[in-house]
C-alpha cells in the first residue's frame, strides 16, 4: 500500500521533475521506479567518476561482436551477461539452423534488430522482421531460418516462466491489443530426411537427439502455451503531457527476477518547466541492460546497437549537456522518437568473461 508520508528538506521543488530551476534532479529508486524513492536535488552532475572494480557501466556495440553463428551454421550466439535468472544473448546468425533446437534451461525472449526470416516451430512458423520480438517458451522445438542476414538480434533468456504483467487500470488492449500478437498456425512440413538432429541446451550443456520422426508434423494445437512475435510499431506508449513516467510503465514481459521494458517513440511532454529527459538515477535493486534499437533524440541520432550495463545502484543518465538542450531548444523538439528495449534484472549481471578480457568496460 502506498502511503502519503514523504519528506521535504531544504531545496527542492514543489513537484518532482518539474521547476528544477539551476539544480540537478537525482531520483534514488527502488522496485524498479516502482517503490520507495528520494529526489535528491543537486548542484552538480553525479554522473561524472570514474571507476576502479567491477561496479562500474559497461558500454559497447552489438556490431564488435562476433558470435560464431555469424561464421559457422552449426554456431551459437555469443554470451553477454549472466546470473542465476537470467542470460543475455547475442545472436548474428548468418545462414540457417541446419539442425533443430530445443532449450530445456528457460525460455527465450530474442529483439530483432536486424534481419528477416522465419522461426520454424513444431507450433508453425512465426516470420519475423527488425522491431519484432519473438517469444520461445522452454521446451519448444524451433528452428531460425535465414531469409535476409544476418539477423542481429538480442536474447533473453528466462530460468522463470515470462508472462505479460498485469497493467493496473490500464484494461485489456492496453499498452498493447492482444490480438497484435501473433501466434503461429499449424504448417505441413515436408521432409525427406530419415534422421532429424535436435540439439538440446539442458543444463548449459548441447545433447543431439537423432529423431527418426519429424517432430513439425503437429496438425493442430490448443492450449495457452505457444510461441508468440510482437512488433514495437504496436506498443501503445503510455505517457503524461506533465511528467516524464519511468520505465516501470512501460513493461512488456516479466519472469522471476526480471523485467523487459519498451522505451518507444512518443510526444514529448508539453507542459512548461518539466523534466523531459530522465533524470539522473540510481535504480537500487535492479541491474539495467539498455539495447539501442535506434531513432533520435533531440535530433540527434542514438547509437544504432550500442549496449550498456549500469549495475543497481550506479549513477547513470543523459548527460546534462542533453537536460540542457532540452531546456533550450523547447519548442523545436515536440517528440522524443528513441527506440530502445531495456532489460531490469534484480540479481547483479555478472560479464561474459570475454566482455571482461575486451577492455570494453568504461
Ligand atoms: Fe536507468
Amino acid at each position: 500500500m502506498r502511503t502519503l508520508i514523504q519528506h521535504s528538506k531544504g531545496r527542492t521543488s514543489r513537484q518532482a521533475h518539474r521547476d528544477i530551476g539551476d539544480l540537478r534532479d537525482d531520483e534514488l529508486g527502488r522496485g524498479g521506479f516502482d517503490g520507495r524513492e528520494a529526489v535528491l536535488y543537486r548542484r552538480s552532475d553525479p554522473t561524472v567518476f570514474r571507476s576502479d572494480g567491477r561496479f562500474r557501466q559497461t558500454y559497447f556495440s552489438a556490431l564488435d561482436q562476433k558470435p560464431s553463428d555469424l561464421t559457422d551454421d552449426r554456431g551459437t550466439p555469443l554470451r553477454l551477461f549472466y546470473n542465476d535468472d537470467v542470460t543475455v544473448w547475442l545472436t548474428r546468425r548468418a545462414r540457417s539452423m541446419p539442425f533443430l533446437l530445443r532449450n530445456v534451461d528457460g525460455d527465450e525472449c530474442w529483439f530483432i534488430h536486424e534481419g528477416t526470416g522465419q522461426v520454424e516451430t513444431e507450433f508453425g512458423p512465426l516470420d519475423f522482421e527488425p522491431g519484432d520480438y519473438v517469444v520461445i517458451p522452454k521446451a519448444i522445438t524451433h528452428r531460425w531460418v535465414v531469409k535476409d542476414g544476418p539477423v542481429l538480434a538480442l536474447g533473453f533468456e528466462t530460468v522463470g516462466e515470462l508472462r505479460a504483467p498485469t497493467y493496473p487500470g490500464l484494461g485489456r488492449h492496453a499498452p498493447f491489443d492482444s490480438d497484435v500478437v501473433r501466434v503461429p498456425e499449424p504448417a505441413q512440413h515436408d521432409s525427406a530426411a530419415t534422421e532429424i538432429e535436435l540439439r538440446v541446451k539442458y543444463d548449459g550443456e548441447y545433447s543431439t537427439l537423432l529423431l527418426e520422426n519429424h517432430p513439425f508434423d503437429v496438425e493442430g494445437w490448443k492450449g495457452d502455451y505457444f510461441p508468440f512475435a510482437f512488433n514495437v510499431r504496436d506498443w501503445n506508449v503510455i505517457m503524461s503531457d506533465s511528467l516524464h513516467l519511468p520505465p516501470s510503465m512501460h513493461v512488456f514481459l516479466v519472469a522471476e527476477g526480471i523485467n523487459i521494458i519498451n522505451l518507444l517513440p512518443r510526444p514529448f511532454e508539453s507542459v512548461e518547466g518539466v523534466e523531459r529527459i530522465p533524470w539522473y538515477h540510481r535504480n537500487a535493486d535492479y541491474d539495467e541492460i539498455t539495447f539501442i534499437h535506434g531513432g533520435d533524440s533531440l535530433g540527434r541520432p542514438l547509437d544504432k546497437g550500442s549496449i550498456s550495463h549500469d549495475p543497481q545502484g550506479i549513477h547513470h543518465g543523459f548527460p546534462q549537456r542533453a537536460r540542457d538542450k532540452s531546456k533550450r531548444e523547447w519548442d523545436k523538439h515536440d517528440r522524443i522518437n528513441w527506440q530502445i528495449i531495456m532489460l531490469e534484472s534484480r540479481r547483479p549481471l555478472k560479464l561474459d568473461p570475454h566482455l571482461l578480457a575486451g577492455g570494453q568496460s568504461k
